[in-house]
């Protein structure tokens, strides 16, 4: 099931500012090489990451899931000065291409990538965050969400990825149905925070903390 019908979905990308000649590099390598391309946000998630940031001033991000780059590039080109961005990814094919994308932007002091498995990452970064984006594998999805809630700073946010899930929430079936279905779930009856679904690209929904 689509989200966004497919003439709506080009519509809301033909109305958003298009990618630099970079991502757009980085989004043609990405569908020529890897075998999943779709997992890379895009046009539309990609400027609501970057607007995200920059409507929030966060300074601190974490990315679980970096696949090639797209959205650590997008979030990093709205950071303020000093801000910096961490992310994380267990394929080293990935990163290598995500990391020679960011070796030719402006960005590449502000986002350092960590290879292996993000609860590990997450457990090694100090201090605190002010958005994490959530965008890995899905059976992780609630442990992500518990490793990093305590760890946002006072105005932070959570913004985790794919949760309809193609509509497969609706009647969860498989493992990565019922993994994202749980935390969606979970998140509604959450006393700690305050949550958005979105029906943007494949659902994103926002966290803070109460
Ligand atoms: C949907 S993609 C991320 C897309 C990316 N945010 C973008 O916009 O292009 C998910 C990524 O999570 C990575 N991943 C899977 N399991 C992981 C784990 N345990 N720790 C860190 N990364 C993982 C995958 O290798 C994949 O590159």
């Amino acid at each position: 099931m689509d989200i966004v019908p497919d003439p709506i979905e080009a519509y809301a990308a033909a109305h958003t500012t298009p990618p630099t000649e970079l991502l757009a590099a980085l989004a043609e390598e990405t569908r020529a090489t890897m075998s999943a391309p779709q997992m890379l946000t895009g046009t539309v998630e990609g400027r609501f990451l970057e607007l995200l940031v920059f409507g929030t001033g966060a300074r601190r991000v974490l990315e679980i899931g970096t696949f090639t780059g797209y959205s650590a590039l997008s979030m990093a080109a709205a950071l303020p000065e000093g801000g910096r961005i961490d992310t994380c990814d267990i394929e080293a094919k990935h990163v290598e291409v995500a990391q020679r994308y960011i070796d030719r932007s402006p960005y590449a002091d502000r986002i350092t990538i960590h290879l292996g498995p993000a609860l590990e990452t997450i457990a090694k970064l100090e201090g605190t965050f002010d958005l994490v984006f959530i965008d890995a594998d899905k059976p992780n999805y609630a442990n992500y969400y518990e490793a990093v809630l305590p760890r946002l700073s006072a105005r932070g946010l959570i913004a985790i990825d794919n949760t309809l899930w193609s509509g497969r929430v609706l009647d969860p079936q498989d493992e990565h149905s019922q993994a994202i279905a749980a935390l969606n779930d979970a998140i509604a009856v959450d006393e700690r925070v305050v949550a958005v679904q979105l029906t943007v690209r494949d659902g994103v929904t926002l966290v803070r903390r109460r």
